[in-house]
């Protein structure tokens, strides 16, 4: 066994966390209960994958809630939605063999047992900690490359700002930019990670965007206004930064974590003058559309990782008990990293 992979059991039942009520807003610890329950068997052309770390992901919010999404919504009573990385344990499919480590649709739960499409990425050679692949080489790592190659676009000598700057998606838009010759300017909810974004991460500035306000604080960072504008979170962040977008800017809408609700729509400034004055390029990214360009942006990312060139921080909690408040804890700011649960 690798270095690389942490020791995990596998016990004889299955620990699920399934949704019991349907969340308005942002899913709380009281939407979800723990249960237990036989192990289900495996047909044929599935196998059984032992989770090993659960990712929590600001998206799960918008798997319950019954809203407008690019997916049905989580079923009341079902294990919740979630990526995972983990081991086949057991296999009735030729081409996944026991022993191999996948990350993919695999729930909050103990055991999934799946067919291939639930795969999101195959790991032949764990050649990085197991947990990585949930996180920096899994969608939020995916995320960051695609989203910052395809539509920000960046140029050498060009400002790029970046919202949920210390967090899994946004520090990684954070290096890349940097990478790619930029001045990076990043916006985030703390001054502990504040401090992150300039002395982890590379960050040419960054402030928090709790302390002061938005306008004067990204006028500071970047007086001569943003070329890119990656943003996690919309709302008034979005309002004021697209007021600072130097002409010919690109903004990636990847998240909109600061909207409670979405339902009925909130109102705002009208932005359409912004993008027409300023020649704006405003691109939607929705990282499952991408499923071709996964390899190539894993082989990018795991060359930089190798090279030093990219860190990242994770906040792994241990166990089923801190899965079902673990998305509001994300909504309240409070992981330090990409946000993961050891439950092997
Ligand atoms: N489009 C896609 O395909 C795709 C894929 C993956 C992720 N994403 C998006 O990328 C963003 C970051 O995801 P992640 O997994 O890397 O999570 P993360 O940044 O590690 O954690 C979420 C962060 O969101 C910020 N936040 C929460 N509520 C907020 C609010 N009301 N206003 C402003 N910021 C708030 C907090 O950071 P602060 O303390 O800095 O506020 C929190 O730490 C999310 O919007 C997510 O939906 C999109």
């Amino acid at each position: 066994m690798s270095g690389f992979l942490p020791e995990y059991s596998t016990p004889a039942t299955n620990r699920r966390v399934l949704l019991t009520s349907r969340p308005e807003g942002i899913p709380q610890a009281s939407h979800f209960a723990l249960d237990e329950a036989p192990l289900d068997p495996v047909g044929d052309g599935q196998f059984r994958v032992r989770n090993v770390y659960l990712s929590v992901d600001p998206a799960q919010r918008g798997w319950v809630n019954a809203i407008a999404n690019y997916s049905d919504p989580v079923a009341i009573g079902s294990v919740m939605r979630a990526l995972a990385v983990g081991v086949v344990v057991e296999s009735r499919n030729a081409d996944v063999p026991v022993g191999l480590h996948l990350y993919g649709w695999f729930g909050w739960q103990d055991y999934a047992v799946v067919g291939p499409e639930a795969i999101m990425t195959r790991i032949d050679t764990v050649a990085a900690p197991l947990s990585a692949y949930a996180g920096m080489l899994g969608m939020n790592g995916l995320t960051a490359w695609l989203a910052f190659t395809r539509i920000g676009r960046a140029e050498p000598g060009e400002t790029v700002l970046v919202t949920t700057a210390a967090g899994a998606v946004g520090s990684t838009v954070g290096q890349l930019a940097r990478e790619a010759g930029c001045r990076v300017v990043g916006l985030t909810g703390d001054d502990g990670k504040v401090a992150r974004c300039t002395q982890r991460f590379g960050y040419d500035a960054a402030a928090n965007y709790k302390a002061g306000d938005v306008a004067d604080l990204i006028k500071g960072m970047a007086p001569d206004g943003i070329d890119v504008f990656f943003d996690n979170v919309g709302g008034p962040m979005m309002d004021t930064a697209i007021r600072q977008m130097r002409v010919n800017g690109r903004i990636v809408q990847c998240g909109t974590a600061s909207i409670a609700n979405w339902s009925p729509p909130p109102h705002g400034p009208r932005n359409e003058r912004e993008v027409l004055m300023r020649r704006l390029q405003w691109g939607g990214f929705v990282i499952f559309d991408h499923t071709a360009r996964y390899a190539q942006a894993m082989a990018a990312l795991e060359a930089l990782l190798a090279s030093g060139k990219l860190v990242h921080d994770e906040d792994i909690a241990t166990g089923f008990d801190a899965a079902p408040g673990a998305i509001a804890r994300l909504y309240a700011g409070e992981n330090e990293g990409k946000a993961l649960i050891f439950v092997g």
